[in-house]
């Protein structure tokens, strides 16, 4: 008998090699290379194909049908770019107990009560599990079909038996084919359970949601490795401990990326937050020192995001900095401009900087809302109540524009505020143009000698 071939494989990346390391070569984590085992079924992960045809001439293929199923709820569709499109798989990721099962049978409801069938497989949760979350988010359709089921022989066959317009997998890590000796969750099983039913759904026309489990670092087998082989890559921000949850779109075949959703945890399921910058704002208090309104734009939205700071005198010599919200990296930058480029002197403090309700602030117009907190709270001294900041700072002080300045002006004149801080390239674009002071400074040492 033929001597079975090993490789290892990041259960982070995927990349693979044929020695084992504590360590992946390519994305650098420790603790993610997974012994494979190759089967002649899985030596060429691709097997399943998409379909057999010779090559066509651009022109003469027919066009793709955009038409799209609503997924029936707002945010949803939002995130999806307008819906569901035929033969279109979504990678739903994101930490346990976020809600992405919540959200999928929601979904499911809304898809069948449009007439529409739906099989919903759960690998994790038995079927009596699934009717009881059922009745507390009131999901009872006829049209759902729900399979408590881990087999990719039985699944596929239930696609072919009861040929549903939508499938929902929850979740991909416990689906396994019987021929690959791997355990369920490893790269092996997870990849080419997923290519299966990709090729499947993109035969028979379907919507797929393939539903997956990361950890805050992105280690866990699976979600990772599926995104180039989906058309859409929806991920669960926020935590448990908040009601507020974001879905963002990483990538998107068929739509805008950067897209966000934002839902409200309740206890009949998520509901759509239709204006999130006053949720984001809800709990201000502007008297205090230490906070400055972030207006940000998350894919086509704006939105207004209240940034707080926290400067305390350090009594060690490495003072500390944490970030919640912020990115650590940008936060040191910011510091480090401040210590350059103006009177004030963050590295005798400790510094605690978090954007407020669960938010990820991930874009550099941030920078200034972030300086003026960090300031503010340094100084002891109030940022105006009435005013929101958007501009990056550039390495030597300055402050750059931020894309979609208008929108982020029109997002703070609707909530009431009086002037809005930009950088002078947008504020020249955008002068006269609205009913709140547009005020622009040059540096970030102008802006705090105003302000701070
Ligand atoms: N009875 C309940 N009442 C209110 N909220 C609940 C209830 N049960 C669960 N939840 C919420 O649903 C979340 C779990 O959602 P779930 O969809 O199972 O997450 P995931 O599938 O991502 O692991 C919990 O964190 C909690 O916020
Ligand atoms: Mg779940």
């Amino acid at each position: 008998m033929a001597k079975q071939k090993t490789i290892f494989v990041c259960s982070n990346c995927g990349a693979q090699s044929p020695k084992w390391g504590g360590r992946c070569v390519q994305c650098g984590l420790w603790g993610t290379m997974e012994e494979e085992i190759l089967s002649p079924a899985s030596d060429s992960p691709a097997h399943a194909t998409l379909a057999v045809s010779p090559p066509v001439s651009l022109p003469d293929i027919p066009e793709h049908n955009l038409e799209r199923t609503p997924a029936g709820i707002g945010e949803l569709d939002r995130v999806l770019g307008g819906g569901i499109v035929a033969g279109m798989a979504v990678l739903l990721g994101g930490e346990p107990g976020i809600g992405k099962s919540t959200l999928m049978l929601q979904t499911a409801q809304r898809v069948a009560s449009a007439g529409r069938r739906v099989l919903y497989v759960t690998g994790e949760e038995s079927l009596g599990q699934t009717r009881m979350r059922g009745r507390r988010l009131g999901a009872d359709s006829a049209e759902i079909y729900v399979a408590a089921e881990n087999s990719l022989e039985n699944i596929t066959g239930y696609i072919e038996e009861f040929s549903p317009d939508l499938v929902v997998v929850d979740t991909i890590q416990m689906i396994h084919r019987r021929d690959i000796p791997s355990a369920p969750g490893t790269v092996a099983q997870v990849r080419q359970c997923a290519v299966e039913l990709v090729c499947l759904v993109k035969r028979r026309g379907c919507g797929l949601f393939l539903v997956g489990h990361i950890t805050k670092e992105g280690s866990i087998a699976g979600p990772k490795v599926l995104e180039h082989l989906v058309d859409c890559v929806l991920y669960f921000e926020g935590d448990r401990f908040h009601s507020y949850r974001i879905l963002r779109t990483i990538k998107n075949r068929y739509g805008s990326t950067n897209e966000i959703g934002v839902f409200e945890m309740t206890g009949s399921g998520l509901k759509d937050v239709l204006n999130p910058s006053v949720i984001f704002l809800a709990e201000r208090d502007a008297s205090q020192p230490g906070s400055a309104i972030a207006a940000t734009v998350e894919g086509s939205r704006p939105l207004l995001v209240e940034v707080q700071a926290l400067a305390s005198r350090s009594a060690f010599s490495a003072p500390t900095r944490r970030a919640g919200g912020v990115d650590l990296n940008r936060l040191a930058m910011v510091l480090a401009i401040l210590e350059r480029h103006t009177p004030l002197c963050p590295s005798a403090n400790d510094i605690f900087v978090s954007a407020v309700g669960g938010m990820q602030i991930a874009e550099p117009a941030a920078d200034l809302s972030v300086a003026v907190a960090i300031a503010s709270s340094i100084a002891q001294k109030p940022a105006p109540a009435d005013c929101v900041f958007a501009a990056e700072i550039g390495l030597g002080g300055e402050l750059r524009g931020a894309t979609m300045a208008g929108m982020r002006l029109k997002e703070a004149e609707k909530l009431g505020f009086k002037q809005i801080v930009l950088a002078p390239s947008n504020a020249e674009a955008l002068s006269g143009r609205s009913a709140i002071k547009v005020r622009s400074f040059r540096t970030i040492a102008e802006v705090l000698n105003e302000y701070c």
